[in-house]
């Protein structure tokens, strides 16, 4: 079987897996991290939400086969990394207003909100009611008024992003001077 080849949680990881074998199985079975739930299988639920480059996005629904080398995967497992914390503001801001009920599909939501934060940063705003109407992650136990106060809650801890500085203006160029006319020979 071919080897694929990816960054896990900040480490590279390869795997011996059909191609199109889904990257959640591959997550689940083959790396043993379990943190990104399987609940539908079909990119419906969004219980197994993760993040690739940065971005939310389902492995339920992705093949491994259309994952590049370069690509960094993150899963809940992995979230704290990224602050170089032991939890992330988001889960710190989930354990203060105890959101979690049964559980199963808190490591999804926590991963739609980090990534739902950074997308409305992208953009220069904060998190709206509307892109909180928008998320589409499902909770049998109900925890929608919970997750919601949490992810203002988390948005408002979570460190902003340096910015890099402008790169100065290139001074434009001197123009050539015009070159003298050479003395015309008697
Ligand atoms: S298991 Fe991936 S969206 Fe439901
Ligand atoms: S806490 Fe039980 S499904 Fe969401």
């Amino acid at each position: 079987m071919p080897v694929h080849t990816f960054i896990l949680n900040g480490k590279r990881v390869s795997v011996d897996v059909a191609d199109d074998e889904r990257v959640l199985w591959v997550l689940r079975d083959v790396l043993g991290v379990n943190g990104p739930k399987y609940g539908c299988g079909l990119g419906v639920c969004q219980a197994c939400t993760s993040h690739i480059n940065g971005k939310a996005f389902n492995p339920c629904s992705v093949p491994i086969s259309s994952i590049r080398s370069s690509d960094r995967i993150t899963t809940i497992e992995g979230l704290p990394a990224t602050v170089g914390k032991p939890l992330h503001p988001m889960q710190e801001a989930w354990l203060e207003l105890d959101v979690a009920q049964c559980g199963f599909c808190q490591p999804g939501q926590i991963m739609s909100a980090v990534a739902l934060v950074e997308e409305a940063r992208a953009k220069r705003r904060k998190v709206s009611d509307a892109d909180l109407d928008a998320l589409r992650n499902v909770c049998r136990c109900g925890t929608y008024p919970r997750v919601r106060e949490a992810i203002k809650a988390g948005e408002a801890r979570m460190p902003k992003a340096k910015r890099k500085p402008a790169k100065p203006k290139a001074k434009p160029k001197p123009k050539p001077k015009p070159k003298a006319a050479a003395p015309k020979r008697p």
